[in-house]
């Protein structure tokens, strides 16, 4: 409630902030989570917590009134359709030249994300992030991250048949066609409960069309692992519907003071509090935890925070791209939503890029091979307060997706000419190839070692960390969950031992 004193406030409940919730209420710690979204426990009038995506309704996003696919065309036609406004569990959070998909809910990203677990290559790593000991990353943090997060595998035996998974099957001979090696890729979905949805017996979630408005059943979501541990010690609480709107230096005594607004399922305010807490971690993600430091800094409540913060955001290269197989070459009706295959042409010199073979849920044959790639794009943003909105600004520009697009062209363009098909140019707009105006995986803002120490500390501000995904330098060369769990889990590991001793 408002006034009260906590010893530890956690800002999002995303990967960053349910590690620290983790670690330190482990360590004896008792910790309070503050959560812009919902906690996403209530089934709806349908007995349904999420909605899928052939179906969305208020649920599927954050305050619209129109839903924002990704894949937002088709035939040459918008195929956005009107919902409710509510407290959805998908933003698609849009700036000048980008919209930044992000989850809102009790356990961030987890709630909405492809469930992909991927390590990324340790040269590569080791070229965004000098000053991390990748021995010890390599050795202890990525495994304890992956095995906490309940990363798993398919086995190869099953997928080999599972009509579900004809896509992937699909689009690996493709690339193999071409000359590109695939991998598999681990994934948080429970495999075991995916093969009992094949065989008819457990609810289908994956296999119906459920995964970026949440999935209701297999997906070890954060709230089923690392929050549910914390919560466990009985040492966390957490309070959704609750924006974190500014922190300040207590006015008395040490600390911080922090202030929010409470939120009903309309987006309104229905509460102002001010709490205070000797430690505040931030763990709103790239994006959330940037907006608010830079605006901190900029309105005085945080002055001293370094030129660094708000610098150095990068979309980790994405960029997504269709192509139109012949009829001879069916990707299936029934389409697994979580993917299990990428090409791996990372270490490509010129052009590296990491592609995942992404469903197309839409529960009918459409010949459509869809994919996510991820690129060494160079270009980052910076985040910057808007006087006149209030509001902090994101300056990424259109054309800045280019290096991507080339990175990408040049693994489907070969399939392309191997496989003798084309593009696909109605997914992303009228005559569009590319989807190259959205991101998935928004990285950087507060990057380790230049706007934080080494751990995640904000430089003149003791008690005040970083701990999600705005620490990574824009890239990581694959899906990034995996890196941010990491490494909050190395920070956390450091800040017990030095700062609560
Ligand atoms: P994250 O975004 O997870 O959590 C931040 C939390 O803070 C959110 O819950 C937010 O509501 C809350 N918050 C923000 N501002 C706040 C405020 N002011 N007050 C209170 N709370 C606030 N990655 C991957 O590795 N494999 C994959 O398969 C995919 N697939 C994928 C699909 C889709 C559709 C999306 C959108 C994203 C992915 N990702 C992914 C990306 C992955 O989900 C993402 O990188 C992580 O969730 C980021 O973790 P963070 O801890 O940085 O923040």
């Amino acid at each position: 409630g408002s006034g009260d004193h906590v010893p530890v406030l956690v800002i999002g409940t995303g990967y960053g902030g349910a590690v620290t919730a983790l670690r330190l209420t482990q360590a004896g710690i008792p910790v309070a989570m503050v959560e812009m979204g919902q906690s996403w426990t209530t089934p709806g009038s349908d007995g349904k917590i999420f909605c899928n995506m052939l179906n969305p309704d208020g649920r599927a996003y954050w305050l619209r009134t129109e839903t924002d696919q990704p894949v937002s065309y088709f035939l040459g036609a918008p195929y956005n359709k009107a919902i409710p406004s509510y407290a959805g569990v998908l933003d698609s959070e849009h700036f000048a030249a980008t919209r930044v998909y992000q989850s809102r809910g009790v356990g961030g990203g987890s709630l909405v994300n492809g469930g992909m677990a991927v390590v990324p290559k340790r040269w590569y790593f080791e070229e965004i992030l000098p000053q991390v000991d990748a021995d010890a990353m390599y050795d202890v943090y990525f495994p304890r991250a992956n095995a906490t997060l309940g990363a798993n595998s398919v086995d190869p035996g099953w997928y080999g048949s599972a009509s579900c998974y004809q896509y992937a099957r699909v689009g690996s001979g493709q690339a193999g066609d071409a000359g590109f090696s695939t991998v598999f890729v681990p994934n948080v979905y429970s495999f075991p409960y995916m093969e009992r949805e094949l065989a008819g017996s457990a609810p289908r979630s994956a296999l119906a069309s459920e995964v970026i408005y949440g999935n209701n059943a297999g997906k070890q979501s954060l709230d089923k692992t690392y929050l549910a541990a914390a919560a466990a010690t009985g040492r966390l609480s957490i309070s959704p519907l609750h924006k974190v709107t500014a922190v300040a230096p207590a006015a008395v005594g040490s600390g911080y003071s922090v202030t929010m607004e409470q939120l009903d399922t309309s987006g309104t305010t229905v509460a102002v509090k001010t709490v205070t807490a000797d430690k505040v971690f931030f763990g709103a993600g790239s994006v959330g935890t940037s907006k608010l430091l830079v605006a901190m800094r900029a309105t005085g409540g945080l002055p001293d925070l370094p030129d660094a913060v708000g610098q150095g955001w990068g979309n980790n290269g994405n960029v997504m791209v269709g192509r139109a197989n012949y009829l001879w070459a069916p990707t299936g009706s029934l389409q697994s939503c979580m993917p299990v295959r990428g090409i791996d042409n990372w270490d490509d010199p010129t052009y590296p890029c990491f592609a995942e073979i992404s469903p197309f849920p839409a529960g009918t044959e459409l010949w459509i091979s869809l994919y996510l790639a991820i690129t060494k794009n160079p270009n980052r943003a910076a985040f910057s307060f808007n006087s006149t909105t209030g509001g902090v600004d994101l300056g990424w520009q259109a054309s800045w997706t280019q290096p991507s697009i080339t990175a990408a062209a040049n693994v489907f363009d070969r399939i392309n000419k191997a496989e003798g098909t084309i593009y696909r140019t109605d997914l992303f707009g009228v005559y569009r190839t590319w989807g190259d105006d959205f991101v998935y995986h928004p990285l950087g803002g507060c990057v380790l070692g230049q706007a934080t120490d080494l751990y995640g500390r904000l430089p003149n501000y003791p008690g005040l960390y970083v701990t999600d995904g705005s620490l990574i330098p824009g890239s990581t060369g694959v899906n990034p969950f995996v890196t941010i769990t990491a490494l909050a889990e190395r920070n956390i590991e450091n800040v017990i031992v030095n700062d609560f001793g």
